[in-house]
């Protein structure tokens, strides 16, 4: 392996006891590029051509208030496969929000647990007061790298082989975009809504293979919410509306805190993918809160939808915590609000939706053979999170044809990122295909890459490379074959 470090990056972090600036959420601040990384065990599969890229949150600076894990810069870490060889590099993504706090050297802004009053300057997004940090999720769509900010934030587009950062991208409306853009591998399209404190309160758009935005319409909502994922199917896109939201009262005093309002019902708007606002229509299902979706699809006359359902969407304080975290770790402890994986079908004809549950054990940040995104799909890879914690310990994979599923649990200590499939090129089955995921090993203090065939996840990793750092963990990653990598 040969490494090359990039001059470092100015910090004023100071070291502390708080939960998630330290272990497995040890903010990682180096950025470098490593070329022909070593193999550990197995070999890397010769067929395998594409970039895995994950964004991370990573802390620079002291923070204004409490610290919360989502409130780190973003940074893409990629490991890039061609010929049986892998390369790494990581890179912060330069928003404004980066930069000015450079210049500083310190926090301009606080965080989602802190009181708007605290930003020294005015923020972004649905909130108002945070920074944009762009360290949500990762797409690559048009042969560019998009990274995006949960909150709504501008969209920054990175080069997806280089990372070099490529700035702003200039279709991303006034109210930004939301975390999850959905990419449709078989027309280009790039799906994507925003939610705002002012109405209409949501949008939803489309953009095109060439980046061109197509679509932009209006779905009003009866106040402010806090969506944080969508779906589609061929022809629909799905928005929701569910009864957690910021209460109403306090947030007139501009107190951003999140309730399960009693009462209402989880509503779903299914759109037509280039319809218009008065094209929109409307379903009712069980109240709750859905993290994340992992794809919908049409079956004759109706649409379904699987994803999270949260049983408890608003957890009780954690008493397990250390003293001042216990609301914060609560929730982000999936075995607190505790997500299923779970079917809603909504029919087109009658109006009626109907549930399912599909499986009773606690999952979240699944991901499917993104060549059946939209269309139906028969396996779901779901992760396993450490009770406590925000931190992913294993792997789900759940065929929806036989009900038999397949677990890997990784060794305790290891922690693993949300692990794309790579479909195998020329694959017939569904199933065939990688899952690739970056681990971060507490007893070591290292990093490596894994590869698991998605065909038998439950003998563990086929291949095994060192990555020349510890990464910080993180939310969302994407999986990109080489011929995404340039435009359209
Ligand atoms: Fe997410």
């Amino acid at each position: 392996m040969k490494l090359e470090r990039l001059d470092r990056i100015r910090s004023s972090l100071q070291p502390s006891n708080h939960p998630y600036l330290n272990g497995a959420w040890t903010p990682q601040h180096e950025e470098v590029n490593a070329t022909d990384l070593r193999v550990i065990e197995g070999a890397i599969p010769a067929e395998i051509s594409g970039v895995y890229l994950r964004n991370t949150e990573n802390q620079v600076h002291q923070p204004l208030g409490r610290f919360h894990p989502f409130d780190g810069d973003g940074m893409i870490h990629q490991i890039a496969f061609e010929n049986g060889k892998a390369n790494y590099r990581n890179r912060f993504v330069r928003t404004r929000g980066f930069a000015a706090e450079q210049e500083a050297n310190a926090s301009l802004w606080g965080g989602l647990a802190d009181p708007p009053a605290l930003a020294k300057r005015p923020g972004w997004g649905a909130h108002g007061s945070l920074k944009d940090a762009s360290s949500t999720d990762i797409v690559v769509h048009a042969g560019k790298a998009l990274s995006t900010f949960y909150q709504c934030g501008e969209g920054y587009r990175l080069d997806p082989l280089t990372l070099e950062d490529l700035g702003l991208e200039s279709w991303t409306p006034i109210d930004g975009i939301s975390a999850h853009p959905k990419l449709d591998e078989a027309t280009g399209e790039l799906m994507f809504f925003n939610y705002s404190k002012h109405p209409p309160y949501m949008h939803y758009g489309v953009v095109d293979k060439h980046n061109k935005l197509k679509t932009y319409i209006p779905v009003p909502l009866p106040g402010p919410r806090l969506p944080h994922d969508m779906a589609f199917s061929e022809n629909y896109s799905i928005l929701n509306d569910l009864p957690v939201f910021w209460d109403q009262e306090l947030l007139k005093r501009d107190i951003h805190a999140v309730r399960l309002h009693d009462g209402l019902p989880a509503r779903f708007a299914i759109v037509p993918r280039h319809g218009r606002t008065e094209d929109i229509r409307w379903f009712e299902a069980a109240p709750t809160y859905v993290l994340h979706w992992l794809n919908a699809y049409e079956d004759g006359e109706a649409i379904v939808l699987d994803g999270y359902f949260q049983e408890n969407p608003t957890p009780r304080p954690s008493k397990k915590a250390p003293a001042g975290f216990e609301h914060m770790m609560a929730y982000l402890d999936e075995h607190s609000f505790r997500p299923k994986l779970h079917r809603w079908r909504f029919d087109l004809k009658s109006g009626a939706t109907t549930e399912t549950r599909l499986d009773e054990r606690i999952m979240e940040f699944g991901t499917i053979n993104p060549r059946v995104a939209g269309r139906k799909h028969r396996y779901i890879y779901s992760t396993t999170a450490k009770p406590g914690w925000f931190l992913f310990t294993g792997f789900v994979k759940n065929d929806l044809d036989t009900g038999q599923s397949w677990v890997f649990e990784l060794p305790e200590g290891q922690y693993a990122s949300e692990a794309p499939f790579i479909p195998r090129p020329g694959a017939t089955a569904e199933d065939d295909g990688y899952l690739v995921s970056f681990i971060t090993d507490e007893n070591t203090g290292n990093s490596e890459c894994v590869l698991l065939d998605a065909k038998r996840i439950q003998d563990g990793p086929i291949c095994r490379i060192a990555l020349p750092h510890k990464i910080c963990s993180g939310t969302h990653a994407c999986w990109a074959d080489r011929e995404q990598l340039s435009p359209a």
